[in-house]
């Protein structure tokens, strides 16, 4: 049995997915814990109303990052976790703490890396002219939104696309890999072989989108004219 922790900011939808996976699927893991760095963060109330351990951990309190993840780690030591699971939290961290954690974080990075680390990453993709975007499940090393790619997933951009509706369809197949990403870790087939994963037995680490509606031809379209 595998102790998780997922850490959140904000709405937590993706820790939903994990959590909602976690049961339908029988793990043979418990989410002992889901830990905010904002008290306000949404998905600390789900959570909470699945009979799962929330703290928060305030990173206004704190005078800088490596108090502030000093006391994280404490807090998630004490749920003596096998993985600790980023899921939107929005805080960079230091390099203590993510070696402390060293092949046993994973991140998921709303942009097909290593394209588009940091923020905004959907106008980055659309001021870029891309014609897929889409999302990685990688483990955490120091440096930010990098790291061995466990899993990732591809959507079509559409011509029609603002970076609200990108987001959208990209966090549709968020919700599919990182818990599939997650399972694996749980089930003991991901290693690391230096800056590669490897999943055993094998299975694909990537979705592409299987999109079917209308927008498939306007999209075609769109491919079409950029050749
Ligand atoms: C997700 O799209 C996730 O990929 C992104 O924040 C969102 C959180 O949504 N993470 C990052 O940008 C980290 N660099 P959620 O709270 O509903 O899971």
């Amino acid at each position: 049995m595998k102790n998780l922790v997922i850490l959140i900011s904000g709405r937590g939808s993706n820790m939903e997915a994990i959590v909602r996976a976690c049961a339908h699927e029988a793990w043979p893991a418990k989410i002992a814990a889901v830990i905010a760095n904002r008290p306000d963060a949404a998905g600390l109330a789900f959570a909470a109303s699945r009979g799962i351990a929330t703290a928060v951990v305030d990173h206004r309190q704190f005078p800088d990052r490596a108090a502030f993840d000093a006391a994280l780690a404490q807090t998630i030591d004490g749920y003596q976790p096998d993985l600790v699971i980023l899921a939107g939290f929005m805080r960079v961290l230091t390099e203590g703490f993510v070696d402390h954690y060293s092949g046993r974080m994973l991140n998921i990075h709303p942009s097909l890396l290593p394209s588009f680390p940091g923020l905004k990453t959907h106008q980055q993709a659309l001021d870029a002219g891309c014609r897929v975007h889409g999302a990685t499940v990688h483990f955490v090393t120091s440096k930010l939104d990098h790291g061995p790619i466990v899993a990732q997933a591809a959507v079509p951009v559409r011509a029609s696309d603002d970076a609200a509706a990108l987001a959208a369809r990209v966090l549709g197949t968020e919700h599919v890999i990182y818990p599939r990403a997650v399972r694996w870790f749980v089930e003991e087939r991901l290693a690391l072989d230096g800056g590669n994963v490897t999943l055993t037995p094998p299975e694909p680490q990537w979705l592409f989108l299987d999109h079917t509606d209308n927008d498939t031809s306007a999209n075609a379209q769109t491919a079409g004219e950029g050749a």
